[in-house]
C-alpha cells in the first residue's frame, strides 16, 4: 500500500516537474500560438461567422471574448443572458479556434452604477468618475468587488468546465486608481492598522513628529493629497502599497472564484500595461502567469534614426518580456498593436515589416503565445482610427493583419523544425545576467527624485541596453530568488535596502558571484528613514568604498567622469567615493571642485567581485564600458552588436531583430541552417535560424 503511494507520489511529482514553464497549458512543441480580440457584441450576429472563419483561414488559433460586455451579460440586475456568448463560443469552435474568456469588472453596467453611485472612483477634488468610459468603478469599493464577483461567479459555473475555454482574463489593464471614496478611506485605516498594530508604530515609521502629524488613532487618517504641497512622504509610499495590494487582491478573489468552477486546464492570467513603478504586477500569486500589452508606435519614442518612430524603442519589448517572463518563469503577450492606433500623441503607420519584427521579438522573449487588440477595426466609439487584423469593411486585411498571418506561417515552420533536445549556445547562457528589480524602491525615488535630471527607468535601462549590446540573456529578478544561478547580477538604485538583503548579497559575492551596485543604493531602510550612521554605511563593507558626499547638476552645466583617458558627461547623480584600502578606483570625476576622486570602484570580496558605480552617465556608454571590462576581467566573452541589433536564442533557435535604421550583417556558425530571412538584416527585418 505505501510503495503505491509511493510511486503515485513520485509520478505526480514527476509530472508536475514536467509541466514547470507553462507546458501544462501550452505544450512545447507548439512554441508559441497566435490569437485575435473579438467583440460578438459590436457586430451583427449575421457576421460572426464569416469573422470568425476569416480569423481561422488567416492562421489564428484563438480569440478572446466578452472583456468589456458586462451590459450584455447582465442586461439587468441578477438577469444573466449567456445565448450570444454561447453562441460565438459554438462558432469558434466550429473553426478550431480556442477561446479566452475575460472579466467585464473594467465595464460596470449603467443599472449598477445608477443604484449605486458609491461604486464610482472619486478623485482628490471630490469629483465622481461617471458612466460612459471604462474603468470608472473603484477596486476599492466593498460593494463593487462583492457585486462583480457574482458575475465573475455565474460565467465560471457557466464555462468552467468547458474545454473549448483555453483560459481566463482578468479585468482589462488593471491598474492603480487612487480613490478618495469612504471606503478607500476605510479599506485604507484597516490597512494600516494590519501593518503598524499601533498608531504609536505607525507615528515612529511615518516620522509624523515632523511638522506636528501626529496621530492618536487610525480614524484620523485620511488618504494623502498628492497635489497638496509637502504630503508626508511615507504616508504616501504607504498609500500607493495599499492601492497596489487593491488591485492584486480584487484578482486574486476573481481568479479563486473562476478556480471553484475552472479545469485545471484552462489557466488563469491578466493583461498588464507594464509599469515599472508599481507592486500589483506580480503580485496577485493565484494568477498562473501574467501576461502584458504593448503598443510600440504611438508618437511617444523616436527609435533609432529619423524614422525610427515607425518601429519604436526596441527596449519596450526587450525588457517588457525580461520582466514578465521571470515572474512566473513564462509569459504570454495579450495585446501586440496591429497597426495605427487612434489614442497617440501622434499615431503614425508602423513602417512596412515593424509588425512582424515586433511578433518575432516577443517569440525571441520566450512567449508562449501573441494576441491582438483587435480583429476588426472598430467603426464606432471611443477607439475609430485604430486598427485592426482587417479594415473597417470586416474583411480586408491590413497589413498589419498580413503580417501576423505571415509570422503564423512561419511559426508553422518553426514547428516542424522543433527538436525538445536543441539547446541555445553555451556561450549565450554563460552571459546570462539578472538585474534586480522592487517595484517599492523604483516608486519611492519616484517620489522623491532630489533632481528632475534622474529617471529611474532610464538608469535602469543603460545597463540593459549594454547587457543586450553584449548579446546576454537578461532575467529582472525579485529579492526571493536565488542570485546563485547568475554570474553576474546588477543591482540599480536599490534605494531601500533591509539588513538581511545585505546579507544575501554579501553571501552571492562571497561564494563566487559578481555584484555590480549602483548610484542611491542603499541610502534607506524599507520604511524610507535614512540609517542613523554614515551615507549607506550597511552596504559600505560590501562596497568597499564610503560616500564623502553626493552631487548633482543642473542640465546646462554637465560635467564629466573619466575611465580610461575617456570623458563620459554625466548631471543626473554622482556619489563622490573614498576607497578602502584594496579597493581599485575605476573612474574619477572631473571638473569640478572633488575633481580626481573616485566614481566607480570595484574589489574582490570572498570568492566574488563588486563593482560599484558611484555615477549615472548621460549616455550610457561609460555603464557599458564598466561592464565590459568587469565581463572580460571575469571570463565572460561577450559580443559586440550594434544599438538596435538584438540577439536571443529559444528551444534552439536564434533570433536576430534589426531595430537600427541601417543593415546589419549576421555572421552565422558554417552549421547554421536559415529558417527565415537572410544574413544581411535590413532595417525592421528578422532572421531566424537553426545552429
Ligand atoms: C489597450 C487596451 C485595449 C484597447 C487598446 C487600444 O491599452 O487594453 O482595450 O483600448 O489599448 O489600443
Amino acid at each position: 500500500m505505501r510503495k503505491h503511494f509511493l510511486t503515485a507520489a513520485l509520478v505526480i511529482s514527476a509530472l508536475f516537474v514536467f509541466a514547470q514553464g507553462g507546458d501544462r497549458f501550452f505544450p512545447a512543441s507548439q512554441l508559441t500560438t497566435v490569437g485575435a480580440y473579438y467583440y460578438p457584441e459590436h457586430w451583427d450576429s449575421s457576421q460572426w461567422e464569416r469573422d470568425i472563419k476569416k480569423m481561422a483561414d488567416m492562421g489564428f488559433e484563438f480569440t478572446h471574448f466578452a472583456e468589456f460586455a458586462w451590459a450584455q451579460l447582465e442586461p439587468e440586475e441578477g438577469r444573466y443572458d449567456f445565448a450570444w456568448l454561447d453562441k460565438a463560443v459554438a462558432l469558434a469552435a466550429k473553426y478550431n479556434l480556442g477561446v479566452v474568456m475575460c472579466t467585464s469588472t473594467a465595464t460596470p453596467p449603467v443599472w449598477l452604477t445608477r443604484k449605486h453611485p458609491e461604486i464610482l472612483m472619486k478623485n482628490e477634488d471630490g469629483t465622481l468618475y461617471d458612466h460612459g468610459a471604462r474603468q470608472h468603478a473603484s477596486f476599492s469599493s466593498n460593494y463593487y468587488r462583492s457585486y462583480s464577483l457574482k458575475m465573475v461567479e455565474e460565467l465560471a459555473r457557466r464555462y468552467g468546465q468547458d474545454d473549448r475555454i483555453i483560459g481566463w482574463q482578468l479585468d482589462n489593464e488593471p491598474r492603480t486608481f487612487h480613490d478618495y471614496g469612504d471606503d478607500a478611506h476605510q479599506r485604507f485605516r484597516v490597512w494600516l492598522e494590519e501593518k503598524y498594530k499601533t498608531v504609536d508604530a505607525l507615528n515612529k515609521a511615518w516620522g509624523t513628529s515632523f511638522w506636528s502629524s501626529v496621530y492618536s488613532s487610525f480614524d484620523q487618517i485620511n488618504i494623502p493629497r498628492p497635489s497638496q504641497w509637502g504630503t508626508n512622504y511615507h504616508q504616501r509610499l504607504d498609500h500607493n502599497r495599499f492601492a497596489d495590494e487593491e488591485t492584486s487582491s480584487f484578482l486574486d478573489e476573481q481568479a479563486r472564484v473562476i478556480r471553484k468552477y475552472a479545469s485545471p486546464a484552462q489557466w488563469i492570467t491578466s493583461n498588464y500595461i507594464p509599469m515599472y513603478d508599481v507592486g500589483y504586477i506580480g503580485q496577485s500569486l493565484e494568477l498562473d502567469f501574467v501576461s502584458y500589452t504593448r503598443y510600440m508606435v504611438y508618437g511617444g519614442d523616436r527609435g533609432i534614426g529619423r524614422k525610427g518612430y515607425r518601429v519604436g524603442e526596441y527596449t519596450r519589448i526587450g525588457m517588457a518580456n525580461d520582466f514578465f517572463r521571470p515572474l512566473k518563469g513564462y509569459y504570454g503577450v495579450m495585446e501586440l498593436q496591429p497597426g495605427q492606433v487612434n489614442w497617440g500623441s501622434v499615431n503614425s503607420q508602423p513602417l512596412p515589416g515593424a509588425v512582424r519584427l515586433w511578433l518575432w521579438h516577443v517569440f525571441a522573449g520566450g512567449s508562449k503565445f501573441t494576441c491582438t487588440y483587435r480583429f476588426r477595426a472598430p467603426i464606432y466609439g471611443y477607439e475609430q482610427y485604430h486598427y485592426g487584423i482587417v479594415g473597417p469593411d470586416g474583411v480586408t486585411p491590413t497589413p498589419g493583419g498580413l503580417e501576423f498571418s505571415m509570422f503564423i506561417r512561419e511559426i508553422g515552420q518553426l514547428r516542424n523544425n522543433y527538436d525538445p533536445e536543441a539547446r541555445n549556445p553555451a556561450a549565450y547562457e554563460k552571459r546570462k545576467t539578472a538585474i534586480l528589480f522592487d517595484a517599492g524602491n523604483v516608486m519611492a525615488i519616484n517620489m522623491n527624485p532630489q533632481t528632475r535630471e534622474w529617471n529611474t527607468e532610464g538608469h535602469f535601462l543603460k545597463y540593459y541596453r549594454a547587457l543586450k549590446s553584449f548579446g546576454a540573456p537578461v532575467d529582472f529578478v525579485r529579492d526571493t530568488v536565488r542570485f546563485e544561478q547568475y554570474p553576474v547580477l546588477i543591482v540599480p538604485a536599490l534605494q531601500q535596502i533591509s539588513l538581511p538583503m545585505v546579507d544575501k548579497l554579501m553571501a552571492y559575492v562571497n561564494g563566487g558571484g559578481n555584484l555590480v551596485m549602483t548610484v542611491r543604493s542603499g541610502h534607506q531602510d524599507p520604511r524610507g528613514h535614512f540609517w542613523e550612521a554614515p551615507f549607506a554605511a550597511p552596504i559600505r563593507e560590501l562596497t568597499g568604498s564610503d560616500i564623502e558626499f553626493y552631487d548633482l547638476l543642473p542640465s546646462h552645466s554637465p560635467d564629466s567622469v573619466v575611465y580610461n583617458k575617456r570623458k563620459y558627461g554625466w548631471t543626473s547623480w554622482g556619489e563622490i567615493l573614498k576607497p578602502h584600502s584594496g579597493t581599485e578606483t575605476w573612474a574619477t570625476f572631473s571638473g569640478d571642485f572633488y575633481a580626481g576622486k573616485a566614481a566607480v570602484t570595484y574589489h574582490r570580496l570572498g570568492k566574488g567581485t563588486v563593482t560599484y558605480v558611484g555615477v549615472d552617465s548621460r549616455s550610457g556608454d561609460l555603464e557599458r564600458e564598466i561592464l565590459l571590462k568587469l565581463f572580460s576581467k571575469v571570463g565572460i566573452p561577450v559580443e559586440n552588436y550594434p544599438h538596435g541589433v538584438i540577439v536571443e536564442y529559444r528551444d534552439g533557435f536564434g533570433i536576430a531583430l534589426n531595430y537600427a535604421d541601417k543593415s546589419f550583417t549576421m555572421e552565422l556558425p558554417a552549421s547554421a541552417r536559415i529558417l527565415s530571412g537572410t544574413k544581411e538584416i535590413n532595417p525592421g527585418g528578422v532572421l531566424v535560424w537553426k545552429e
